[in-house]
């Protein structure tokens, strides 16, 4: 990370939010026909599809655990959602990224449930603008609800940082290139589990707990706007019978 960029101007950021100020976030359930279940996220500029098909049977049949479901996340991001256009397929980052949504969601969704299943959960990052490991988890939590996956909680996921000295939440592009550090964290909102936590960067013990807090303070305001959108479809489906 360089930190050679001002980010912080009379203590208000660049976009000319507040410390614990998240970017604008939509949420909205059930956008795909072929899908089990699928969520569309805006968060910022970050632009993901999330789609989830499953409980089926896992193949190769190798993979499969007779006891529980497996978790495939897999995190895909566009070759048109970055500046430089990304290489399509896989990378060392995108196969870092699906390991730890998919460990996440293993600790929520119940798996004892289907033996020798796969629950497969599609994240495509169409417009990428920081965050988008946060806004996948997010999305593909709300698209396994409406899968119908039975889980403990509905997981969600929000980052705080470091920039210019001042610990923030939901670090923006410049703050994730230029900042000095980034730390999303996923949760159980209900239990207050840390399902996933990952950090870039140097904070000091008192700079981690600050920005711990803030990000499991951002993970309860995303979790009631998950839940809106999953009240809000079924709402349509009422209205359309
Ligand atoms: O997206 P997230 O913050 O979870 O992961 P990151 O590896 O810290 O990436 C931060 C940001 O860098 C992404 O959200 C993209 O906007 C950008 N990026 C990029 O421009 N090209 C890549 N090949 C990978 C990431």
């Amino acid at each position: 990370m360089k930190t050679d960029i001002k980010l912080l101007e009379n203590g208000k950021r660049l976009d000319g939010r507040k410390y614990d100020e998240l970017r604008p976030i939509k949420i909205e359930a059930g956008v795909l026909h072929r899908a089990e279940g699928s969520c569309y996220l805006e968060w910022g500029g970050n632009k993901v599809l999330a789609a989830v098909y499953g409980p089926r049977e896992a193949v190769p049949r190798h993979t499969q655990n007779p006891l529980r479901a497996i978790v495939n996340a897999r995190y895909n991001m566009a070759a048109f959602s970055v500046d430089d256009r990304k290489r399509p397929g896989p990378d060392r980052r995108s196969r870092e990224i699906s390991k730890v949504i998919s460990e996440a969601l293993e600790n929520v969704i119940i798996l004892e449930n289907f033996p020798r299943a796969s629950i497969d959960v599609n994240i495509e990052v169409i417009d990428a603008e920081a965050g988008t490991r946060c806004a996948g988890l997010t999305a593909a939590a709300v698209a396994l609800v409406d899968a119908g996956i039975p889980m403990r909680d509905i997981p969600v996921s929000c980052a705080a940082g470091k920039i210019d000295g001042q610990v923030v939440i939901d670090l923006g592009k410049n703050e994730d290139n230029y900042g000095q550090a980034d730390l999303p964290v996923a949760i159980s909102p209900r239990t207050g589990e840390i399902l996933l936590m990952q950090m870039d960067g140097h904070l000091t013990m008192d700079e981690f707990n600050q920005a711990l807090d803030l990000a499991i303070k951002g993970c309860h305001i995303i979790s009631d706007l998950q839940k809106k959108a999953i009240m809000e479809k079924y709402q349509k489906i009422t209205e359309v019978k």
